[in-house]
């Protein structure tokens, strides 16, 4: 066994696309919008929709890990790299479970399901800035962002220093066991 299970490869993939999207350019963008545009609670429902997609699809692939057969953990030649791989992709779902959660914690803190889905005529509150989640929410962004950064360090690490070919076991091909 030297690569993960296809559908884990495509959720991979996949959740990883909308996450750098919402990381770089959706979320900011929301951000920057003021709560009086016109335009915020359209741009916010569709924020709320696609990261409540991607917390779904993590579920799934964390299910899907789990009763799935997975290769042996990648070595750097040293142990301490090893543990702290490992580390670091659990700290990815974390993260991201975080990121869903605290988005979740701004929603039901402002009831913009209400606003956005429910029909309620209220009005968004001035600015989600003195809210705790939505603090949590930007610090844990740029956690992963960072995180992120050293998850593709770690495989340039693999690529170009050990020349593993780490990114064949994240990739569709021949099971070789
Ligand atoms: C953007 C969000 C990303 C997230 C949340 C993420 C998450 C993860 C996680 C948790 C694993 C460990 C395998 C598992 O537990 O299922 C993993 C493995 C991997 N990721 Fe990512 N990843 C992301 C982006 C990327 C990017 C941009 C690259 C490109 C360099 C990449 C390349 C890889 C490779 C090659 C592996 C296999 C590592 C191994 O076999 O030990 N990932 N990723
Ligand atoms: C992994 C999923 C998610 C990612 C990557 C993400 C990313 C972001 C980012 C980068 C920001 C801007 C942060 C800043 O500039 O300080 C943001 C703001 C926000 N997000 Fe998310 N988000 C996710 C999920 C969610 C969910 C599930 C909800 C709600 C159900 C949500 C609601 C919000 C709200 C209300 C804001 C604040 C907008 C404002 O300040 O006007 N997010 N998000």
């Amino acid at each position: 066994m030297n690569r993960y299970h296809p559908l884990l490869v495509v959720l991979h993939w996949l959740v990883a696309i909308m996450i750098l999207i919402s990381l770089i350019v959706g979320g900011p963008m929301l951000a920057d919008m003021k709560n009086s545009d016109p335009q915020k609670i359209t741009a916010l429902t569709g924020h709320m929709i696609w990261g409540l997609c991607i917390g779904g699809l993590m579920l799934a692939r964390l299910a899907i890990r789990v009763f799935t057969r997975k290769p042996p953990l990648a070595d750097t030649g040293h142990p301490t790299l090893n543990f702290g791989t490992q580390v670091a992709h659990a700290a990815l779902y974390v993260l991201v479970f975080a990121m869903v959660a605290s988005g979740l914690g701004i929603a039901f803190s402002a009831d913009v399901f209400a606003i956005a889905f429910g029909g309620s005529d209220a009005a968004l509150p001035a600015s989600f800035n003195d809210i705790a989640a939505r603090t949590a929410h930007g610090i844990v962004a740029t956690l992963l962002l960072l995180l992120i950064a050293l998850h593709v360090l770690g495989w340039a690490y693999h690529q170009f220093v050990r020349q593993d070919r780490l990114m064949g076991r994240m990739w569709f091909g021949r099971k070789v066991e």
